[in-house]
């Protein structure tokens, strides 16, 4: 028998309905469905899976194909050269706290090329012992990182404007929208290295992007009508450079290659949950926000929707066209959030989520991470258990798969970078 989730908790609070992209959005949790979810553990094959061996042979590889094909678009195999230009090698940084190196990552093939700068910060301490290799983790910013770190020394690379009058542009980086400090200091003190990428600089993001980023190193760069119904689309783009970014932080000299863990928010949380899901060098992943096509059941009718999300005026671009598909009826989606989840297992998630944050529908990843658990619980690891409560504001529920809420909305919130630090003690950084 399977025990019944724990209701919605009074805390999210129901709205009226509004009109977003043109349609209707239910903000009341009693109208957003029961849903039935695909089974986890049910091949295609018609064979149940009931060990890690299967789990690793059979059913992980099927869900990445299911979620290539129907959502995200299936990422090219194609021989790329990346070169390593590392111009700014063990500066001082943060009052000496940490070790800054920068490099710039050029991607070619006979198709083009496309550059991208990644900033890395070691704690001090820890390399200043020879034998340290360090915990790092990539976040991946939607602001140019000379505007998303407290650090005169970063490289200021162009930024985009993808929204408003005469959006897109290019303008100069340290005029592109702010959103926020990373405290890197907090986290090299706490022992564990910080490295930053600006998205739009894998890929810009809006529809024509796909031409000024990394997809044009592949020559897919077709517009959003001109595009395959498999096709990836800037999710994909975005996860492949993170990738590339994983690859030159795992040949860094006082860098663990097994400790590299990968963050985002939102649409870059999305992102770092499929990056993740294809790369299992990714040792863990921390997910701010993502909602749908995130970590958010795309069955409910609740917040934004299949129909939203690829509505013409939002965000078709960021998946593979046959995912707008599935707008009308979620239910023939033979993927969910669960499954983009339990993808990861049984390596270290968690997901933060938004009191507030309605659209990103904060009880529709609850009900996420609940059914991916089953998944950590095969193959070893701990997720939530079916009897455990909601969590309460600013507090989380779960092991290595944990589901965190922090009073605001969709946003930062105070209380994340302690939450996000105590879990890579536990996960990571003490291993
Ligand atoms: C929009 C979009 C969301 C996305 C968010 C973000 O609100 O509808 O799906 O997660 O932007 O990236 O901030």
């Amino acid at each position: 028998m399977t025990t019944a989730a724990p209701p919605p908790p009074a805390f999210l609070v129901d709205l009226p309905d509004e009109e977003r992209h043109g349609l209707p959005t239910n903000f009341t949790q009693g109208k957003a469905g029961d849903p039935v979810l695909p089974d986890l553990f049910a091949s295609l094959t018609g064979a149940r899976i009931t060990t890690p061996a299967a789990w690793r042979a059979i059913r992980r590889p099927e869900l990445l194909d299911l979620l290539a094909a129907h959502q995200f678009g299936r990422t090219p195999d194609a021989a790329i050269s990346a070169e390593h230009d590392v111009w700014d090698a063990g500066s001082p940084a943060f009052g000496g706290l940490a070790i800054r190196t920068q490099v710039e990552i050029k991607l070619s093939s006979d198709a083009g090329a496309s550059t991208m700068n990644v900033v890395l910060y070691l704690p001090a301490a820890a390399v200043a012992r020879s034998s340290g290799r360090v915990p790092v983790i990539l976040r991946l910013l939607f602001s140019p990182v000379v505007i998303g770190v407290d650090d005169e020394g970063v490289r200021e690379v162009d930024g985009w404007v993808t929204t408003g009058p005469d959006a897109p542009r290019r303008v100069a980086g340290r005029d592109a929208r702010s959103l926020g400090r990373v405290d890197v200091a907090a986290f090299v003190t706490a022992g564990v290295g910080v490295a930053l990428i600006y998205y739009g600089e894998i890929e810009p993001d809006f529809a024509g992007g796909a031409a000024l980023g990394v997809r044009r190193v592949f020559a897919s760069t077709a517009g959003p009508s001109e595009r395959a119904p498999g096709d990836w689309g800037a999710i994909g783009a975005w996860a492949w450079g993170a990738s590339r970014v994983l690859d030159w932080l795992q040949a860094q000299p006082g860098v663990d290659p097994d400790r590299i863990a990968i963050q985002g928010f939102s649409r870059l949380g999305k992102t770092a949950l499929w990056a993740a899901a294809q790369d299992e060098r990714f040792a863990a992943v921390i997910d701010c926000c993502s909602g749908e096509g995130g970590q958010s059941l795309s069955r409910r009718e609740y917040g934004e929707t299949i129909a939203h999300i690829t509505a013409p005026s939002a965000f078709a671009y960021w998946f593979a066209p046959r995912f707008a598909d599935y707008a009308r009826n979620p239910e023939a989606l033979p993927v969910d959030a669960h499954m983009l989840l339990a993808a990861i297992a049984p390596r270290p998630v968690l997901l933060i989520n938004g009191e507030t944050d309605a659209w990103a529908d904060p009880y529709g990843a609850f009900l996420a991470a609940r059914a991916a658990s089953p998944a950590w619980t095969l193959l070893g690891g701990t997720g939530i258990e079916p009897a455990a409560d909601f969590p309460s504001l600013d507090t989380s529920v779960g092991g290595d798969l944990r589901y965190f809420i922090h009073s605001g909305g969709h946003d930062a919130a105070p209380t994340d970078d302690a939450a996000i630090l105590a879990f890579l003690r536990e996960k990571l950084i003490d291993q």
